[in-house]
C-alpha cells in the first residue's frame, strides 16, 4: 500500500504514553466528569441519588461500575437540552440523530469540546495515515449529523484541505476526485462501493484515481469488505468509529500500520463491554456490549452511555490506548430468524466470498403464516449478469447461508444497480414482519 505511517515524533504524547500514565489520566479527568455531570444534569442527580452513589465515591476506575447506566431513552425524556450541563448560551454547536421513530437525539458542545473533537478527529485521520497538506475529500453528511462537520474540523485541524462534499451526487464526486486529486476519502463504506461503480461505468479504473487512504465508518462493515474496497481502489481503508451522544466520529480509529481493530482516545472516552442483559462489566477479551463515559465534555457529558454497539476491548498495538474490535452490529439490528441470531455483516461476508455477487444488499424479512421468511436481494457484479450465472449464485449463497448460519433463505440476485443507493448509512434490514 502506499500510504506511510506517521512517526513516533508526530504523535500526541498520550498516545504512546504508559498504560500507568493514562489511567491517572482518567481517573482525575472521571473525577471531574462525573461531578460536573451531577452537579449541573437533573437527571444524572436523580440517577446517581437513586442508587445511592455521589461522585466522591469514586476513588478508582473500577469504581464506575457503581453508577448507573444511561440510555438512548434516557436522553429523549429529556428532549430538547435537558442533558446539558452548561447554560445553553454557553453551546456553541448543536448536533442530532435523526432516530427512526419519535424525537431525535439532541446534543450540543461548547466551543472547548468542539476544539477536543477537532483534536481527535484530526489525531484519527493521522492514525489512518493522512498527515498536513493532504486533500480531504470529505463524503460524510453535513448538517444535523455530526460526520461531515466532525471530520472537517479533524482534517483542518491537521493542517489539510478540506473539500467539504457532502453524500450525494455521485457523478459530481466522481468528477470532483478527478480533478481535485484528494489523497484522502472520508466516507461510508457502502458508499464508496457506489463510487467505485460510477468510476468503472465511465470506463476508468478507480485505482488510477489520486486516493491512497479511505477513511470508512458510520456503519457495520467487514474485512471482506475492506478487501473489496482497497483491491478496488488500491488504497489503504481504514475503520473510523464514533456516535453522535459520545462526540460523534474519532472516538476510536484503526491505526494504517496495524489495522487490527480501532484504538480508543481514551484520554477522552472512558471505554466498558458489559453483558448486554445481566449489566455486568465484563473482562477486556470478552464480547459484549460497548459503553461510554466522557471524560473531557462540558456541554453533553455521559456516564456509563449503552451504545448498543457489539465488540470486545483489546489491548493496544501500534498505540498503548486500547482497541476496540471492529463492530459486529448493534444489538438493535440483530435479527432473530426462526429463532437464529443474524447480523447483515455475517450475510456480508458471504456474499463478498462469491465472485459473482457484489456488496450492494438488503435483507428482506417476511412471515409466512408463523414462519419468519428471509429473502436476501444482492446485486450481480456487472460482468456476470446473465440468468445462468445469477441462479447459480443465488443457489450458491443460499446454500452457504444454511451451512454456515443456520437460516434458510431465498436469495434473489438482482441486475446492478437493482439495489438502491444511499449517499451515507446504507439500510441493510427491511422487516415487513410486522407490517
Ligand atoms: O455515525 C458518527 C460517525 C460519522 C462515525 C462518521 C464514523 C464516521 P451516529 O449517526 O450517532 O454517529 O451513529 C452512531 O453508528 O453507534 C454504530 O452503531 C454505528 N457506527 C459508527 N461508526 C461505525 C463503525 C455516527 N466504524 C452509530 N463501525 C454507532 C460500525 C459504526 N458501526
Amino acid at each position: 500500500m502506499r500510504t506511510r505511517p506517521p512517526e513516533r515524533h508526530e504523535l500526541d504524547p498520550i498516545e504512546i504514553a504508559s498504560r500507568d500514565e493514562i489511567a491517572a489520566l482518567q481517573l482525575d479527568r472521571l473525577r471531574w466528569s462525573l461531578k460536573h455531570a451531577y452537579d449541573n444534569v437533573p437527571h444524572y442527580q436523580a440517577a446517581f441519588d437513586s442508587v445511592g452513589v455521589h461522585p466522591r465515591d469514586l476513588t478508582s476506575l473500577e469504581d464506575l461500575k457503581k453508577f448507573p447506566f444511561t440510555v438512548k431513552d434516557d436522553l429523549r425524556k429529556n428532549y430538547p437540552f435537558g442533558m446539558f450541563a452548561v447554560p445553553r448560551q454557553q453551546v456553541a454547536r448543536i448536533h442530532a440523530s435523526s432516530g427512526t421513530t419519535g424525537k431525535p437525539t439532541v446534543v450540543g458542545y461548547t466551543a472547548h469540546d468542539i476544539d477536543n473533537w477537532a483534536e481527535v478527529c484530526a489525531r484519527s485521520i493521522r492514525a489512518s495515515g493522512g498527515r498536513a497538506g493532504d486533500l480531504v475529500h470529505v463524503v460524510y453528511g453535513y448538517g444535523l449529523f455530526t460526520g461531515g462537520l466532525g471530520a472537517h474540523y479533524g482534517a483542518e485541524r491537521l493542517g489539510c484541505t478540506v473539500v467539504p462534499m457532502s453524500g450525494g451526487m455521485t457523478a459530481r464526486q466522481v468528477q470532483l476526485i478527478n480533478d481535485f486529486e484528494p489523497d484522502v476519502i472520508m466516507v461510508t463504506p457502502s458508499y464508496m462501493l457506489a463510487i467505485a461503480d460510477e468510476f468503472e461505468s465511465l470506463g476508468i479504473d478507480p485505482r488510477q484515481t489520486s486516493l491512497s487512504v479511505g477513511i470508512f465508518g458510520a456503519e457495520p462493515w467487514t474485512e471482506a469488505m475492506r478487501t473489496e474496497i482497497e483491491g478496488r481502489f488500491g488504497m489503504d481503508a481504514v475503520d473510523i468509529y464514533g456516535l453522535s451522544e459520545v462526540m460523534g466520529p474519532g472516538v476510536s480509529n484503526e491505526c494504517v500500520e496495524t489495522k487490527d481493530g480501532l484504538h480508543i482516545w481514551e484520554d477522552h472516552f472512558y471505554p466498558e463491554i458489559i453483558d448486554p442483559v445481566t449489566g455486568d462489566v465484563l473482562p477486556d477479551g470478552e464480547q459484549g456490549e460497548l459503553v461510554f463515559t466522557s471524560l473531557t465534555k462540558e456541554a453533553f457529558p455521559v456516564i456509563r452511555y449503552r451504545t448498543r454497539d457489539l465488540t470486545r476491548l483489546l489491548p493496544g498495538t501500534a498505540r498503548s490506548m486500547r482497541r476496540m474490535e471492529k463492530i459486529t452490529g448493534r444489538s438493535d439490528d440483530m435479527l432473530i430468524v426462526r429463532g437464529v441470531n443474524l447480523f447483515p455483516t455475517q450475510i456480508e461476508e458471504l456474499i463478498l466470498d462469491n465472485a459473482s455477487l457484489s456488496p450492494h444488499y438488503i435483507l428482506e424479512l417476511r412471515k409466512d403464516g408463523p414462519l419468519d421468511v428471509l429473502e436476501v436481494l444482492v446485486e450481480a457484479r456487472t460482468d456476470t449478469s446473465d440468468t445462468d450465472s445469477r441462479s447459480s449464485a443465488s443457489a450458491a449463497l443460499s446454500n452457504q447461508i444454511k451451512t454456515k448460519i443456520g437460516i434458510s433463505s431465498f436469495v434473489n440476485v438482482l441486475e446492478p444497480g437493482g439495489i438502491e443507493r444511499s449517499g451515507g448509512k446504507a439500510r441493510r434490514i427491511r422487516d415487513l414482519r410486522q407490517a
